[in-house]
């Protein structure tokens, strides 16, 4: 059987996912998204060039890799447009390699609507793409999916229903303006291209590609304790982003996967609202916010910064059966003069362990040797804390800066 590998978030997301599958996607035959939808933003810098993708997994840049967006996905269609025309800009190729689950649900601009009048009240700090309220839709089974785009006259009834049940939510809960479901109806219609064209009953190609040995790369968005089960709930996103995601967002069984890679930044950070106990507001937490550049890829808002939890760490690793630790972004830490790690709790409040920081450059090192003495120490009791080996480190944005070990 093909090396099938699974790579996802073990915190709030923006881990550096993006960097670690397009590594690996080179050598891999399929990359394939199983949840989430434009709420992720995932960067990729080849030659200096930046592309940010949302949608599309990252397997895209490598010609010879085919992509699939699973039925765990809810999809824009608008955004999925606009990142197939930037990335054709770019001269990458879609035809033959670039699928998109029939049973995916599909995000309507009533969504985005729900979804901002709603984070008004509820606070989560949501990224206003319509993610929560599609997901509620998807659970109450009256989601438009992908697949109705096939049949036009049932699609419209169903838009005229499901709007008109978004309507009276709009109107009567947050007195807001209603949307009109025949321009809903006919925008989705404006998309018949995108089915026609990339329009695939998932279930049948995953048991093809299994079949035939292909290898898998099945890339997380968000991270572990965004997961709307075992994440900081309410706080969180409203999919599956842990490892059990994968089963029901692409329909693989478990066995299937073989290699489990959970990434982590050598810090932490996250973006909306929601506990984050190792959070700092002192100057360290601004020169990790200016080095690491901690600003969010879909939304631009500026991400909170603290400390590396270990005790967080350790349970995100046993939730998802990780069998490879990455740690990415460890040059940010080059002008620490003193690092922190979170070991334990005592009445709610971090307890910390301290280091020594570098002070050097491990900017683009890839061999674990040329590292200094004082950042191995850092990885090397991350390792011995978390019970995990850390088989790649990333010491900067380009595809090159990785040690793999
Ligand atoms: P939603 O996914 O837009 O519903 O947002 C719910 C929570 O997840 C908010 O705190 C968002 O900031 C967070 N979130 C969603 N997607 C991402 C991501 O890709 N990276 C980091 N945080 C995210």
């Amino acid at each position: 059987m093909a090396e099938n590998t699974l790579i996802l978030g073990l915190q709030w997301g923006d881990e550096g996912k993006g960097k670690i599958v397009d590594n690996l996607s080179e050598s891999t035959d399929i990359v394939c998204r199983f949840q989430g939808g434009h709420n992720a933003g995932h960067t990729i810098k080849v030659n200096g060039d930046k592309t940010v993708l949302h949608l599309i997994p990252s397997g895209i840049l490598h010609q010879n890799t085919k992509c699939l967006i699973g039925n765990g996905v809810v999809l824009a269609l608008d955004a999925l447009q606009k990142e197939i025309e930037n990335l054709k800009e770019k001269k990458i190729s879609f035809s033959n390699r670039f699928f998109v689950s029939s049973a995916c649900t599909l995000i309507l601009p009533s969504h985005i609507s729900l979804d901002k009048v709603k984070d008004k009240k509820e606070s989560i700090g949501t990224t206003g793409r319509g993610i929560g309220p599609a997901y509620e839709d998807k659970i109450g089974r009256r989601a438009i999916r992908f697949c109705d785009l096939g049949q036009p006259e049932i699609l419209k009834k169903k838009v005229q229903t499901l709007v008109g049940y978004h309507n009276k939510l709009l109107e009567n809960l947050y007195d807001h303006d209603t949307h009109d479901s025949d321009a809903v109806f006919n925008e989705l219609m404006e998309f018949k291209d995108l089915y026609e064209e990339y329009c695939v009953d998932s279930q049948e190609i995953m048991f093809e590609w299994i079949n035939n040995d292909f290898s898998i790369l099945f890339e997380g968005a968000q991270g572990t304790l965004l997961d709307i089960d075992h994440g900081t709930y309410p706080y969180v996103t409203s999919s599956s982003t842990t490892a059990g995601g994968v089963s029901t967002g692409l329909g693989v069984g478990p066995k299937f996967i073989n290699k489990i890679i959970g990434i982590s930044k050598a810090y932490t950070t996250r973006v909306g609202e929601g506990p984050f106990p190792t959070e700092l507001f002192d100057e360290s937490g601004a020169l990790l916010a200016k080095k690491g550049n901690e600003f969010g890829a879909t939304t631009g808002r500026p991400r909170r910064c603290g400390w590396l939890d270990l005790v967080l760490l350790k349970k995100a690793i046993f939730i998802n059966s990780v069998t490879d630790l990455c740690i990415t972004k460890l040059d940010v830490l080059d002008e620490m003069e003193e690092i922190n790690v979170c070991i334990n709790y005592e009445n709610g409040s971090p307890i910390y362990k301290s280091f020594e920081g570098w002070l050097t450059k491990t900017e683009g090192i890839t061999d674990f040797s040329k590292l200094p003495e004082k950042a191995k120490i850092y990885i090397q009791f991350i390792e011995q804390f978390v019970k995990c080996n850390a088989s790649i480190i990333s010491t900067g944005p380009s595809r090159n800066q990785t040690i793999i070990r």
